[in-house]
């Protein structure tokens, strides 16, 4: 029976190495089920963490030869025949062992987002087209793969100061929202830190849900900062015209 070989990360944030595998293949087998097999014959204390195993539920976030994946959607057959895999956890977040990471900041940065905000009371009417604009953004999963390739938080370690892509989406959600009245853009000049976004894209080329990260929601954003913090003409009108 073919074999794969996976180097898996082993070891708590005190200490841990890449420890070496060899799995049976079985066609349409991804990363998560290698994982799987690991831990029902060979070692059988290794953590991952998962839910869905259909790329729904954002749980088995993990770095697959160095990129943000879901292991989940990782199919074996997508590496050349001999190819050794490593598989470790998120970097830009705490271990805690093994393949699970520590994403908790997230949800800290998530509760300082205005939520939605409208004055329209009973039931809404909205055209299609207003409401399909925001839509893509609500295909977030909370991977973190976004959060997790972002080199302001990967490698700058800006957690204090920058939101990151996904909160960024969801920021943009909101803001795009036919029936919100709230302005953010207080908060992402400051708080979500969204000038530290320099438009690399890295973001969307990980997101498992192919939401355009860059193009549709930090785009516009950065452009409602600049109206609102930099172009009194554009404020001024806006104040006019005001939701
Ligand atoms: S485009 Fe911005 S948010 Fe996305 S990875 Fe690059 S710097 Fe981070
Ligand atoms: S925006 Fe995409 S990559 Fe980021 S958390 Fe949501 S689904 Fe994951
Ligand atoms: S197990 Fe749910 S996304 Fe992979």
């Amino acid at each position: 029976m073919a074999k794969v070989t996976l180097k898996v990360y082993r070891g708590d944030k005190e200490k841990g190495e890449f420890k070496t595998y060899e799995v049976p293949i079985e066609d349409g087998m991804v990363i998560l089920d290698a994982i799987h097999y690991i831990q029902a014959n060979i070692d059988n204390d290794i953590a991952v963490r998962w839910n869905c195993k259909a790329a729904k539920c954002g749980s088995c976030s993990a770095e697959v030869n160095g990129k943000p994946s879901l292991m989940c959607k990782t199919r074996l057959d997508r590496f050349a025949k001999d190819e050794v895999i490593t598989v470790q956890p998120l970097k830009t977040f705490p271990l805690i062992k093994d393949l699970v990471t520590d994403v908790s900041w997230n949800y800290e940065v998530n509760k300082h987002i205005t939520p939605l905000t409208s004055k329209d009371e009973g039931e809404w009417v909205i055209y299609q087209e207003d409401i399909e604009r925001v839509q893509e953004f609500r295909k977030c999963i909370e991977c973190f793969l976004c959060q997790d390739v972002c080199h302001v938080l990967r490698d700058h370690d800006k957690h204090a100061n920058f939101a990151g892509p996904r909160f960024l989406v969801r920021t943009a959600g909101l803001e795009m929202h036919p029936k919100d009245t709230a302005s953010r853009t207080k908060y992402l000049k400051e708080e979500g830190g969204i000038g530290y976004c320099n438009i690399t894209k890295c973001c969307t080329e990980v997101c498992p849900e192919e939401i355009h990260i860059t193009d549709n929601a930090i785009i516009p954003l950065k452009e409602r900062v600049v109206d609102d913090f930099y172009d009194p003409i554009a404020k001024f009108l806006k104040g006019l015209f005001k939701k």
